[in-house]
């Protein structure tokens, strides 16, 4: 059994456990510590670290984090401190832990875990995986080929940044009606169909629990389905971007 850490860099927990990729399940509970703020580069490495330590491992590690990140560099930091960007995360982890780190956007990561382990398994042509929470993340595939760093979150979207007017925070910290942030996800579903004709749309988050509840106010005229491995699949695709970048 190929087995790989996961670790998951929120805005309020930095999540990690080994992860059987056979299966695309953790193998022992993950361990969980809060996001240090600020939560510059430095702190989080050591974070990171820490979580190591608790979890025990000594080994290959995948990380994901909430900015675009290419060849390992975060170029962004929306959600993240600014410092962030221009760090080469993958160098640094993997100087510090001594072994072979790879760092991927969380989004992305959720959406490699779903496509081949959860409700993109099989779909062709372009699907897109959204991620509903603080933020908005996006992962596109193409005949299950990830296009990365999309970042539809960050689209215009009546006049705003898209993920100031769907992210699921609205409902969760602001006490947003649940019909009406619906509503404007499907407004914004609308768009980024007109945009890509996705054959499917994935909709993840702590929210997509409860999309049995809100799927009746979406009108989008494509499949929309929910995530399958909720919160778990930041660290899983975290673990496989590894498996598949490293050929491993
Ligand atoms: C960031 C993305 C990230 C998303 C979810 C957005 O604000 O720009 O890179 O994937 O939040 O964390």
């Amino acid at each position: 059994m190929t087995q790989i850490f996961g670790v998951d860099v929120g805005g309020s927990g930095i999540k990690g456990a080994p992860v059987d990729l056979a299966r695309g399940t953790l193998t022992t509970e993950r361990v969980r510590i809060p996001t240090p703020q600020p939560a510059t580069p430095d702190a989080v490495f050591d974070t990171i670290e820490e979580v190591l330590g608790q979890a025990e491992w000594e080994g290959p590690v995948g990380v994901c984090v909430p900015a675009v990140v290419v060849d390992g560099v975060a170029w962004t930091a929306a959600n993240i401190d600014p410092s962030w960007i221009g760090t080469d995360a993958a160098t640094e982890l993997s100087k510090r832990c001594g072994s072979t780190v790879t760092v991927i956007n969380d989004a992305d990561a959720a959406g490699v875990a779903e496509m081949r382990y959860g409700a993109g398994q099989g779909i062709r042509g372009v699907v897109i995986v959204l991620t509903l929470g603080t933020g908005v993340g996006s992962a596109m595939f193409v005949d299950g080929t990830l296009v990365p760093n999309t970042e539809l979150g960050h689209i215009h979207y009546k006049r705003r940044i898209a993920e100031r007017s769907v992210a699921a925070r609205l409902v969760e910290d602001e006490d947003m009606d649940l019909e009406r942030w619906a509503k404007r996800l499907d407004g914004y579903l609308q768009m980024i169909h007109r945009g890509f004709f996705p054959s499917r749309i994935i909709l993840g988050g702590g929210i997509s629990k409860r999309f049995d509840v809100w799927a009746e106010w979406l009108d989008v005229p494509c499949d929309v389905v929910a995530a399958e491995l909720r919160n778990q699949a930041g660290i899983v695709g975290a673990a496989l971007n590894l498996a598949v970048t490293e050929e491993l």
